[in-house]
């Protein structure tokens, strides 16, 4: 069965879904000119809107009827993760992005990191309107480890012994941390506490699904269908999992290349390490732990009830994996 993003997940919320858009762009705004096109630049490619459509379905599967907050919250989700966007194409020195030049190439890196802050900050702002400590104490808590996330993913950065359990962290952190905040965060907003870890668990692991299969694209997929340049990964060094197991399944020449890929970074072997990590079996192995990371997602959300907006979730989650079946 194919699902349809708009058909199947977006149609239950589209209304408030297109209210969410309009709080974004008038979030963006800034009397400082630069700062509104940077935002702008980044805001009109796009993008997925993932994670806020994962946060109006979760209020809604948690009983919520007036989502004027959610719909805030979703917003304020959304400018979170375009600034971790802009500050992460800072940091892997990414060029593309949307299917257009990143803010850093665009402009340069002191203006990303900039508007990047400025992003979090009006984030913030937004957030406290919503007169709710529980909701802010969460969001601060949950920014904290995101940062921590993306210093941990910088210290093993050239590292080519970090191990699966150091890939999770550091995936959970800045990835999966975010998706979290816009579940459990609904959770809040409708005042429905048992829900909060049930939702928060379908996130984490959503999340870590959805970043596993992230790193596999980019030794699969183009830059065409992505909007984002494939390769970035071992450009960096970056220890992802494709690499870490084909660390596993290797031994001789083809282990060391890859040790010393991850080592010295660049794409000097990008076509030999992409043969590897096929032949290898590590996108099989790739494949198999995001499809488990999306089973704990799903048997998490069965702890909600059975509603239309639980059923989205469902299949946002299988429509995630179908990015590399
Ligand atoms: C990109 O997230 C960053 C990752 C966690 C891999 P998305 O793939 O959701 O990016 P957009 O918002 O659709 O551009
Ligand atoms: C995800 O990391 C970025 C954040 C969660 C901030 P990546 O560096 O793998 O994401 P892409 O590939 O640039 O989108
Ligand atoms: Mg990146
Ligand atoms: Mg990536």
């Amino acid at each position: 069965m194919t699902i349809d993003f708009k058909q199947d997940i977006l149609s239950p919320v589209a209304t408030e879904f297109a209210a969410m858009d309009k709080l974004i762009n008038e979030g963006i705004s800034s009397k400082v000119a630069l700062v509104m096109a940077v935002s702008k630049h980044v805001v009109e490619a796009g993008g997925k809107r993932m994670r806020p459509v994962m946060c109006l379905l979760a209020a809604r599967a948690c009983g919520l009827t007036n989502l004027d907050n959610a719909q805030k919250l979703a917003a304020i989700i959304e400018m979170l993760h375009t600034a971790t966007l802009v500050h992460d194409d800072v940091v892997d020195e990414s060029g593309l992005r949307r299917g257009r030049p990143t803010a850093n190439a665009t402009w340069n890196n002191q203006t990303a990191v900039l508007v990047g802050d400025f992003l979090i900050s009006r984030a913030f702002d937004l957030l406290v309107d919503l007169n709710d400590m529980v909701l802010l104490k969460d969001f601060s808590t949950g920014t904290c480890e995101i940062a921590e996330g993306e210093v941990l993913q910088l210290q093993a950065q050239h590292q080519p012994d970090t191990d699966e359990a150091t890939y999770l962290d550091i995936i959970h952190g800045k990835t999966s941390r975010l998706f979290e905040l816009a579940t459990e965060g609904a959770a809040i907003l409708a005042g429905t506490d048992q829900y909060r870890v049930p939702l928060r668990k379908y996130a984490g692991h959503f999340g870590n699904a959805f970043q596993i299969i992230d790193d596999i694209l980019d030794y699969t997929s183009d830059a065409e269908t992505l909007g984002k340049n494939i390769g970035d990964d071992l450009m960096e060094g970056k220890p992802t999992l494709p690499l870490i197991a084909a660390l596993q399944n290797t031994t001789g020449a083809d282990h060391q290349l890859i040790r010393k890929s991850i080592t010295t970074g660049g794409t000097d072997d990008l076509a030999r390490v992409i043969e590897i990590v096929h032949q290898s079996g590590a996108l099989d192995y790739c494949r198999k732990r995001a499809i488990e990371e999306t089973q704990a997602s799903l048997a998490a959300l069965q702890h909600l009830p059975d509603s239309i907006y639980r059923q989205s979730l469902t299949q946002l989650a299988q429509l995630a994996l179908n990015r590399i079946q």
